[in-house]
């Protein structure tokens, strides 16, 4: 039995937080989609540790980890993050494990980022720069190396025929910065790598739910930044909606029982590209200060706006969510009013639907008030003791989307949960 948990809005919503915290009930927690673009806040002992490629169930000693091969590996963070895991005690050479057909983020490829980001001028995409996107590009167009082909002879001879492929295209892009330190860094992690359990992933999560284990898919950015479905070109590339986890993991769709859905109380977006909630008044700076929202990999500002209907009607939908978690639910603590996006006003027409060019058409949001609850609910523990305004905004959700908030997260911490 597979359940999912993904993000519904454009990255960034706690799923690491949530992941964590649901570890201990599930025996594998695997990644199945993006790479190093990702950045999940986790608080063990209390300290902040930010995993990008590593899933979030490290830190559980019964738990195993499984990095999928729909996911894009950079080979020098991995070993970065896992020198910091080991600095709270956790054996990572024990519950991890990385499939054979994982691609491998190149130095190249992050160079080839950098040079079409640069290449766009104002048109950039705000990519995190950790070469994802061509990396992806190497998968879809036949010519990437995988983690499995670390243990070929012919390795080196097929790195160095396709380095000189992207040194090519690097050439023509006029981009000429030297990458023989990324290049050293990557070879030596390289030797890092070896010493991994590197398994035939499918048959690997299908042997697991043969023998009746709990698996928990964990997604990376948010389903508004899907290669398909978000809002193309200004998107990752990969596909971070449920259906990623058949191709990302080999499971089949029958397997996948729950999707848990994560969104904000609100909505903050890091990058360029379409948000039709976007606040850019003091309320935005507010949202921001106090949800100290920065990107958890680049440390840029988070735009924030506030929550979306539409947008989320639609994840919840291409997603096929089963339950809802909302998280920082705290930060709105403070506010007098709060709103919710409701429809969207485009070319003079309400709509209910999310446009094909987000883009290209402007787009109005309409907004409904709701009371804020000017209450600190951070050391609350249980429903009932929810202020009654924040069990209305929550309610209005729940029946906007016709799916219910099963859990409201009220602080960063592991034990800031809570069940309704
Ligand atoms: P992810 O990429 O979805 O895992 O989310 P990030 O880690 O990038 O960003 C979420 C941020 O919000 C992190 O700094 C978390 O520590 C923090 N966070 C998660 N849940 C809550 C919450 O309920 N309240 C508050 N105040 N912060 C939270
Ligand atoms: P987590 O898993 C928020 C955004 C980037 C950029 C766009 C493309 O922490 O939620 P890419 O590096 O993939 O080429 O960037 O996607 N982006 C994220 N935004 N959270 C993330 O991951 C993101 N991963 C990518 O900011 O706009
Ligand atoms: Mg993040």
């Amino acid at each position: 039995m597979v359940d999912v948990l993904l993000g519904l809005q454009w990255g960034d919503e706690g799923k690491g937080k949530i992941v964590d915290y649901f570890a201990p009930s599930y025996d594998v927690i695997a990644r199945f989609q993006g790479g190093p673009n990702a950045g999940h806040t986790l608080y063990v002992n209390d300290k902040k540790v930010v995993l990008h490629q590593i899933p979030s169930g490290i830190f559980h000693e019964n738990t195993t980890n499984l990095i999928g091969n729909g996911v894009v590996l950079d080979a020098v963070t991995l070993r970065n993050e896992c020198d910091k895991v080991k600095a709270f005690g956790v054996d990572y050479r024990k519950n991890l494990y990385i499939s054979e057909r994982t691609h491998l983020i190149l130095p190249t490829h992050r160079a080839l980022d950098k040079a079409s980001e640069l290449q766009k001028g104002n048109e950039k995409i705000g990519s995190t720069l950790k070469g994802i996107g061509p990396a992806y590009m190497d998968k879809t167009g036949r010519n990437g190396l995988r983690v499995g082909d670390l243990l070929d002879k012919s390795f080196t001879t097929q790195y160095i025929k396709l380095r000189l492929k992207h040194q090519k295209l690097l050439d023509s892009m006029n981009f000429h910065e030297d990458i023989s330190a990324w290049e050293e860094e990557f070879f030596d992690a390289l030797e890092f790598m070896r010493q991994f359990k590197i398994v035939n992933g499918e048959y690997f999560i299908n042997d697991k739910i043969r023998q009746g284990k709990r698996v928990l898919a964990e997604g990376a950015q948010g389903s508004m930044l899907d290669v398909d479905f978000g809002t193309f070109p200004f998107v990752t590339s990969s596909n971070t909606i449920s259906a990623g986890v058949c191709t990302g993991l080999g499971i089949a769709p029958q397997k996948i029982k729950d999707v848990i859905g994560v969104t904000k109380a609100y909505c903050t977006r890091v990058g360029s590209g379409p948000f039709p909630t976007e606040l850019h008044d003091d309320m935005g700076e507010e949202l921001r200060r106090i949800g100290n929202e920065f990107g958890a990999t680049t440390g840029r500002p988070r735009r924030c706006g506030w929550i979306d209907l539409v947008a989320l009607n639609f994840a919840c939908m291409v997603n096929g969510v089963t339950k809802l978690v909302m998280t920082k639910a705290d930060v709105l603590d403070a506010f007098d009013e709060l709103k919710v996006c409701t429809s969207y006003v485009v070319n003079g027409e309400k709509t209910n639907q999310v446009p094909f060019q987000m883009t290209k058409v402007a787009i109005e949001p309409e907004l409904k008030s709701f009371k804020g609850w000017k209450q600190d609910v951070t050391s609350l523990k249980k429903a009932a003791q929810l202020p009654e305004v924040m069990k209305q905004y929550v309610d209005f959700i729940d029946e906007y989307l016709g799916v219910k908030v099963a859990y409201i997260s009220n602080g960063p911490g592991r034990d800031q949960l809570i069940e309704i």
